[in-house]
Parts: C-alpha cells; sequence; structure tokens
C-alpha cells in the first residue's frame, strides 16, 4: 500500500501570529496520530512554521520552487533555499500556478526535476477544469499532465514523486468530487504509473484534493487508491485539520 500523506496548502494566508496558534494545535492534535503530515506555507513562514515543528513529526514544505538553480531570477525561490530552511516536500504546478502564472507542463518538469535534484518530495498537482470535465476529457488531459512529468524522469526520480489530483472545480467551491469520482481518476492515474514503473507504483502516495474537509475526509480515503489528500482551506483550522489526519490514520 502507497505510503499516506496529509499535505496542508496554506495558500496566501498566514501571518506570525496566527500561524503560532494554527501549528500549535495541529502539533497537538497530531502527536499520536500515525500518519505522515507536512505543512506547505507562504515562503516568508518557511523558517517561523520550521522552528516551530523542529523536534515533531511533522515536515514542512514550499508551494512552489524556481526552476532555476541559482542567479538573477529576481522574487524566485530555489530548491536549495527550501531544503535550507527544513523542507522536505514542495508544490509543483498547482493549478492556481497553472493559471495565474501561465506554468506549462515543460515547466513543471523542470520544477519537479529541480526538487528532486535538491531531495525534495515534489507534490505534482495535476486535474481538470470544469469544461475539460463537462467535455469528457478529463482523463486525457490528467494523463497528458502525469505523463508529461513521468515521461521526463529517470525510473528512481519518478518513484519518489507524489501526485495530487485536484480537479479544479473542487478547489475552493465547497464541492469536492465524489469519492467514486476521485477514485476513478486515481484508478486511471495508478495504471498509468504502473506502465512506467511497474510493481513500484503502488507505493507513489496519490492525494486528493479540492474541497476536502473533517466531513468528507474518511469517505474519500476508503477509496482503493486514494492515499491521501492535499488540504487547502479546512487546513487553516487547526481542529477541522487534524479530524482530516486523523480519517487519514484510521484508513
Ligand atoms: P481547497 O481545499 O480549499 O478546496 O483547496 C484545495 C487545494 O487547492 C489544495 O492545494
Amino acid at each position: 500500500m502507497a505510503r499516506s500523506l496529509v499535505a496542508a496548502n496554506w495558500k496566501m494566508n498566514g501571518s506570525l501570529a496566527g500561524n503560532r496558534a494554527l501549528v500549535g494545535g495541529v502539533l497537538a492534535g497530531v502527536r499520536d496520530l500515525s500518519c505522515e503530515v507536512v505543512l506547505c506555507v507562504p515562503h516568508p513562514y518557511l523558517a517561523q512554521v520550521g522552528g516551530l515543528l523542529e523536534g515533531g513529526r511533522i515536515g514542512l514544505g514550499g508551494q512552489d520552487v524556481s526552476a532555476h538553480e541559482a542567479g538573477a531570477y529576481t522574487g524566485e525561490v530555489s530548491a536549495g533555499m527550501l531544503c535550507d530552511v527544513g523542507c522536505s516536500h514542495v508544490v509543483v504546478g498547482h493549478s492556481e500556478r497553472r493559471k495565474y502564472h501561465g506554468e506549462s507542463d515543460a515547466l513543471v518538469l523542470a520544477k519537479v526535476r529541480r526538487a528532486l535534484d535538491a531531495g525534495l518530495v515534489p507534490i505534482l498537482c495535476v486535474g481538470e477544469s470544469r469544461e475539460q470535465r463537462e467535455s469528457g476529457a478529463t482523463d486525457r488531459v490528467v494523463l497528458a499532465q502525469v505523463e508529461s512529468v513521468f515521461g521526463g524522469l529517470a525510473d528512481v526520480a519518478a518513484r519518489k514523486v507524489v501526485v495530487a489530483y485536484e480537479p479544479i472545480w473542487a478547489i475552493g467551491t465547497g464541492l469536492a468530487a465524489t469519492p467514486e469520482m476521485a477514485q476513478d481518476v486515481h484508478g486511471t492515474i495508478r495504471r498509468a504509473l504502473e506502465t512506467r514503473l511497474g510493481q513500484d507504483a503502488a507505493d507513489v502516495p496519490l492525494l486528493y484534493g479540492g474541497s476536502v474537509n473533517a466531513d468528507n475526509a474518511a469517505s474519500l480515503f476508503a477509496m482503493k487508491d486514494i492515499d491521501g489528500a492535499l488540504v487547502g482551506g479546512a487546513s487553516l483550522d487547526a481542529e477541522g485539520f487534524v479530524s482530516i489526519c486523523a480519517a487519514n490514520a484510521a484508513r
């Protein structure tokens, strides 16, 4: 069975004081849970949150990484810097980056490579828009996004990637995919990974993201190929996020 993982994506939310309270609540709540937990926080707060997490069992992640190694790239953050401040993971290719920052599949692959080279686990986000789903293009769109990255990686590197299926129409809308809908796409991704990685595809964590909350998490995690979640809005509330982690630990 693939490793489970519940990753928080705080997006562009947080403050020094608010982070302290939120991280304190999450740390206390997940102390006795067995699932892997990572908090992906805005870059300015990585050092603060890293300090708060020190010695605990929650990992730290960035929300984006530069495709470049270092140098004259104003505003960018390198994979080396993320490692330097204690990150273990980084979100790559989130639909909000693809949409608002024009990130192409080629750029997403370059970022995934940089992350892997630095020793970070990339959480690769894929997912279709509402129009694409309604026109029956979901599998084609998602597989193209998955294959454009996995096709560009050596086998050893490909085994380290975490995939997050996040249907764009479910993000921030309160309208999560049903467990069956999500499982359908997760099954498709798993089969594509099998042709690439053989039996090792079973070990690649496949996360679902898109309006995951304390009420729907357990039914999503009950699905065969849903190993964990990438949680946006609900990760900003300690109690709700801890409930999602607890549902994952019980799976
Ligand atoms: P919500 O959980 O707010 O729908 O966001 C999902 C997401 O985009 C996580 O990366």
